[in-house]
């Protein structure tokens, strides 16, 4: 005979343990594989775990600080995140180190969150013997790790936690719903077994009476957290945050909008237009370098001469076939092909011009609030980051459909543009009496969450 109520606490128990699991795993400070991740990708071009690179060795270095100079883990948050404001600050370790390392600048990482630089520290405190043996595999030779496969395995693993735990929310319904159809099942038996297994039904029966609300809530609990699981994996599926490739040619971001303040739309005309803001042809680049065929700036990233950026200029000449020493194009022309960055799924639809020039000072001042620290003046930066202080570009944002929603939620629509007047004049009146005259319109009461806007 089937004991029910052994199987019944049995159940109990499993889903006891699923949920202790998931949270224990959130509670760990500091996640290893994560933080082996963003070192591959943020710090390796300086530091390595056991020997000095440009910077100093980090392996076990909070253990190292803590026992020499009684420094914790705020001093690395504050360091990693804007070593330069920290000497500044007149931080005695700070300028130390500076010193010692012949006063090289650490980059700044003011995109790091805290959960990202606890998580490096978790990986630099307690490397994993192997960190990411699989996407190595197939990295090829050079000493810069296939960054694809290591953004793949990144955002895999970080939808795989969301999905397992759904899962075993849907398994722990199933569960549940096969003893349900096991008890109708017993019930349609001949009568004579029906007769028989009447006590057993009638006592688990009994049992499901007396802890009925007991298994009513376990059961809404699975069922919501099933929903969410679902729901998180579609919102944060893809997360590309910090994809950062190879370009055939190093053109830096930091040299051409930063450095020298080119305006982003000289390059990218298309933003302002269109719905896509095309990466500029070469002879866009040519219009300048005809006249600029050597570097001669007074900034040298790390690690980089003179003679490399150069060289960089040399291919773009190879590329569009110009002789600098006749000044004319020879003909011979081999075409650069660009690694994309940012790409949406086809059924996606984003235009750039509703946001640059629609939605552009409603998206400034909206991420100036948010963000008081770090005030933008122009549109782009809102959703790239700071391009102009990148060398390499690399993906600021996660760039889901989390983060899209997120912000049309929480920005507030300048109805009073010339743009959105004219376009919105009868929606706005409709508005206004739904929401009174004075309310705050956000992107989503304008039908920036529906699903058919975003999705062909
Ligand atoms: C552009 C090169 C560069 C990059 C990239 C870089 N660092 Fe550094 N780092 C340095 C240098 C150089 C020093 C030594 C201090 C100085 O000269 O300012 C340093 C020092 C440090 C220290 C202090 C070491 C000590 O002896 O106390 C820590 C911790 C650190 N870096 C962490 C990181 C982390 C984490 C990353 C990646 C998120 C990173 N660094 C990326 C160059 C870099
Ligand atoms: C002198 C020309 C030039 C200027 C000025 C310029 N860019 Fe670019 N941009 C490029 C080129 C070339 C690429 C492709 C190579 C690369 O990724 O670095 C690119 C790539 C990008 C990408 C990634 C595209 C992708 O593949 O998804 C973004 C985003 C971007 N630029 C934004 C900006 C922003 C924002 C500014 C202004 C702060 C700016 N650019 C200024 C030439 C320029
Ligand atoms: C509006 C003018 C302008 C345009 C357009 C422009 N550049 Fe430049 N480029 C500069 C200037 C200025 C420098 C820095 C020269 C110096 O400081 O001596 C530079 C430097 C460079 C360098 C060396 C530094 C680095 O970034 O690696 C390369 C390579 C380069 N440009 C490639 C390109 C490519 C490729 C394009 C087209 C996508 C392009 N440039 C478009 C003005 C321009
Ligand atoms: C509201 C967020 C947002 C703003 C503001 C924004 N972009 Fe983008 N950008 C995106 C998204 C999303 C993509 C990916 C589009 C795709 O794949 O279809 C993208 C892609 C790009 C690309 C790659 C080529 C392309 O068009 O797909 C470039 C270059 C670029 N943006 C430059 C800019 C520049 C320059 C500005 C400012 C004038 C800007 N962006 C403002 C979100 C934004
Ligand atoms: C930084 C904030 C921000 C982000 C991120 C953002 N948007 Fe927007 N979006 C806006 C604003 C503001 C408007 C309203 C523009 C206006 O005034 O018409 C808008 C409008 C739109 C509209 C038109 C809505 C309508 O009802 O007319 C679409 C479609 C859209 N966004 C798609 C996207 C997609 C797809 C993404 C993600 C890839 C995205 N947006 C990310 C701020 C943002
Ligand atoms: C503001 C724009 C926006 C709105 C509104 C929106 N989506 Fe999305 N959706 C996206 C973007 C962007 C992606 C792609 C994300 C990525 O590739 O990482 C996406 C991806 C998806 C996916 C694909 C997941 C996969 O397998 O790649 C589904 C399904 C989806 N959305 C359903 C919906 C539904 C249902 C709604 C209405 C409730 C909706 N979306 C509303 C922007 C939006």
């Amino acid at each position: 005979m089937i004991n029910w109520r052994k199987h019944y606490k049995k159940g109990l128990i499993a889903i006891g343990i699923l949920l202790s699991t998931s949270a224990l795993y959130n509670a760990q400070e500091g996640d290893p594989a994560k933080g082996a991740e963003l070192f591959k990708t943020n710090c390796t071009a300086c530091h390595k775990l056991d020997s000095k690179l440009i910077g100093p060795p980090l392996k076990g270095i909070v253990e190292k600080v803590k026992a020499e100079e009684g420094l914790g883990r705020d001093w690395f948050q504050k360091w990693i995140k804007d070593n330069k404001a920290l000497r500044a600050s007149g931080d005695k370790y700070a300028n130390k180190i500076f010193e010692e390392n012949g006063k090289v600048e650490m980059q700044q990482f003011p995109n790091l969150s805290e959960k990202d630089i606890d998580d490096i520290l978790a990986y630099t405190s307690n490397p994993p013997a192997e960190p990411a043996a699989d996407a190595k595999k197939d990295a090829k030779a050079t000493d810069s790790p296939d960054l694809n496969a290591v953004n793949a395995a990144k955002a895999s693993e970080g939808n795989a936690k969301i999905v397992m735990i759904s899962l075993f929310a849907i398994a722990g319904l199933l569960i549940w719903i096969l003893f349900k159809i096991r008890q109708l099942v017993k019930l349609n038996q001949s009568e004579e077994i029906t007769a028989l297994n009447a006590t057993r039904i009638q006592s688990f029966s009994e049992l499901y009476a007396k802890y009925k609300i007991v298994g009513q809530g376990v059961v809404a609990l699975l069922a919501i957290l099933a929903a969410y699981g679902v729901w998180n994996w579609l919102m944060w599926i893809g997360v590309y945050k910090g994809y950062k490739p190879e370009q055939p040619i190093y053109f830096s971001h930091k040299i051409h909008a930063g450095i020298n303040k080119i305006d982003c739309q000289l390059c990218h005309s298309g933003a302002k237009y269109g719905k896509v803001s095309e990466i500029p042809s070469l002879n866009v680049c040519m219009n300048c370098h005809k006249a600029i065929p050597e570097y001669k700036g007074e900034y040298l990233e790390p690690g980089h001469d003179r003679d490399f950026y150069n060289g960089e200029i040399k291919k773009l000449y190879a590329a569009t076939g110009w002789d600098p020493a006749k000044m004319a194009y020879t003909g011979k022309e081999t075409p650069v092909e660009w690694t994309r960055i940012h790409n949406m799924p086809d059924f996606v639809y984003f235009n750039h011009s509703q946001h640059v020039i629609a939605g552009e000072q409603a998206i400034i001042n909206s991420f100036n609030k948010k963000h008081p620290n770090e005030q933008i003046d122009v549109v782009c930066k809102a959703c790239h980051g700071k391009i102009d202080t990148m060398n390499v570009v690399q993906m600021a944002n996660d760039f889901t459909m989390g983060w899209c929603i997120e912000c049309h939620r929480t920005t507030e629509v300048d109805m009073g543009n010339t743009y959105n007047q004219a376009y919105f004049e009868k929606l706005h009146d409709k508005l206004k009496k739904q929401y009174g005259s004075g309310a705050k319109i956000t992107v989503d009461a304008i039908g920036g969450i529906e699903c058919g806007k975003c999705h062909y």
